[in-house]
């Protein structure tokens, strides 16, 4: 495939969140204490992580934010829309993830970015009630405001460009419907407030109608797997991502099964829980929406693992992922891991996993990664599924047809050969015959 021609990212990146709680607003006062100088982005491979170039002889590793022309922190305005009228400060202490101390720090430009009225169906969010909630006699023209406010807001603010991350909470569980089947019949579905159309679906079209590439963060049904937004993407040369950001047990699934793997050894049965306490934790907590986060967490070690060419290995595994709502916890999720592995002649061990995590500490840097990323591949002529960036997910996107790719360092091979392609770089394939020639 031909390499790409990239355009500057000169002017201003709107960075537009629909949903700023706890994820949302650790994302935007990281990045704005990150741009003073006063926090590291730790966890964000955009700004700290390099690739290799070349041979291993090279000494060629530089910093990818160098190789790559992403647009500057400092070229990043952050808005949004939630369902509460708390600007993003006050949503930020309400999360009570970052210290007063941080958070007092950047006050000022916290404040002052303010949330726009969203779209909601509480059908599909059962446990929240909207206070800050756009009226609109049907769902397009609820999408109509949405693109008002996106041009709005790149007007205010002398934008050149706008990416949308979805940091809204995790809808009801939905299969696709006839509606979502082509971009004609949603848009008639929109007129006519078809009840399979959810509020992120609404954001979604709007985006890529306003030529806003859109990143699903949760595990709903909204972009990439709907036929419709698919079809509206590649007409406005938009790119979409997803989906669910893959923080913190599934992250470490998606380390150790690979390793597992690699080496033959065999699961008999792996077991995940969490308790964790912060209004994701509330929402999860209505079966309903456990039920999309449930599918997603699920999927990945069947992938990872494919029992059906290793049947003696991992075809009887027993895989069970509980989430529980424990307010306690705040947002300090502890999830607990246990997997029940064989060896050599079937003698079986095991494996504990306690991990004490953060949860919006680990999503907050793929936030700022993947607006990075998303307005790089725009700027690159790309739409459609983005699946390069499958590294971010846990669900992971892909075109029928397609298995996704869920082991961790597939992915991270794959977003860097797809950098070393963007810039015309040879890729690596680690064969290394030529130090031995
Ligand atoms: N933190 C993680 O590690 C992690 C990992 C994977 C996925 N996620 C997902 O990211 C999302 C955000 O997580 P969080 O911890 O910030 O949750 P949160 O509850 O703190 O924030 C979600 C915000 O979205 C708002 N919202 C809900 N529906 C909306 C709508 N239609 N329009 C606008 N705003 C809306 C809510 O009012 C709330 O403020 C959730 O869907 C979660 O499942 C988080």
């Amino acid at each position: 495939m031909t390499q790409p021609t990239l355009k500057p990212a000169d002017g201003k990146l709107g960075v537009l969140l629909p949903g700023m709680g706890a994820v949302g607003t650790t994302f935007i006062a990281g990045s704005l204490l990150a741009r003073r100088g006063l926090g590291l982005p730790i966890g964000s491979l955009t700004q700290m992580g390099t690739l290799r170039l070349g041979k291993r002889t090279d000494a060629r590793s530089p910093l990818i934010r160098d190789f790559v022309p992403l647009a500057d922190l400092s070229d990043l305005v952050f808005g949004g829309w939630d369902l509460f009228h708390d600007n993003a400060y006050e949503a930020a202490v309400n999360a009570d993830v970052l210290s007063r101390e941080h958070l007092n720090a950047v006050e000022d430009e916290l404040s002052a970015i303010k949330p726009m009225e969203s779209v909601f169906f509480p059908e599909f969010v059962k446990r929240l009630r909207g206070e800050n909630v756009k009226a609109g006699a049907d769902k397009m023209e609820l999408a109509e405001a949405v693109r008002e406010d996106i041009r709005r807001f790149k007007r205010d603010n002398a934008l050149q460009r706008c990416v949308a991350v979805w940091c809204g909470s995790t809808e009801v569980f939905r299969e696709r419907a006839d509606v979502h089947s082509s971009l004609s019949k949603f848009e008639e579905g929109l007129r006519r407030s078809d009840p399979a159309i959810s509020p992120s679906q609404v954001y979604a079209y709007a985006c890529l109608r306003e030529e806003v590439s859109y990143s699903n963060g949760a595990p709903h049904l909204t972009a990439g797997d709907v036929p419709a937004m698919l079809e509206l993407s590649r007409e406005t040369q938009t790119p979409i991502s997803g989906k669910d950001f893959k923080t913190g047990q599934t992250l470490m699934k998606t380390i150790l099964a690979p390793g597992l793997r690699a080496r033959m050894l065999g699961i008999r049965g792996w077991f995940s829980t969490n308790i964790l306490g912060n209004r994701d934790g509330e929402v999860l907590d209505d079966p309903e929406s456990f039920k999309s986060k449930e599918v997603s967490k699920l999927g990945v070690l069947e992938t990872i693992l494919q029992p059906e060419l290793h049947p003696e290995l991992y075809g009887a595994m027993y895989h069970k992922v509980r989430i529980n709502y424990y307010p306690p916890r705040g947002d300090q999720k502890e999830g607990w891991d246990n997997i029940d592995i064989f060896g050599w002649l079937g003698y079986p061990m095991q494996i504990k996993v306690d991990f004490l995590c953060r949860d919006s500490i680990l999503a907050a840097p793929l936030v700022l990664d993947l607006a990075l990323l998303m307005d790089l591949s725009h700027r690159a002529g790309l739409s459609g599924i983005q699946e390069w960036l499958s590294f971010y997910y846990k669900s992971p996107i892909v075109p029928a047809g397609l298995y996704a790719e869920n082991n961790l360092f597939v992915q991270l091979g794959k977003l860097k050969n797809t950098l070393r392609w963007m810039q015309g770089e040879e890729l690596i394939t680690h064969l290394g015959r030529e130090y031995y020639d």
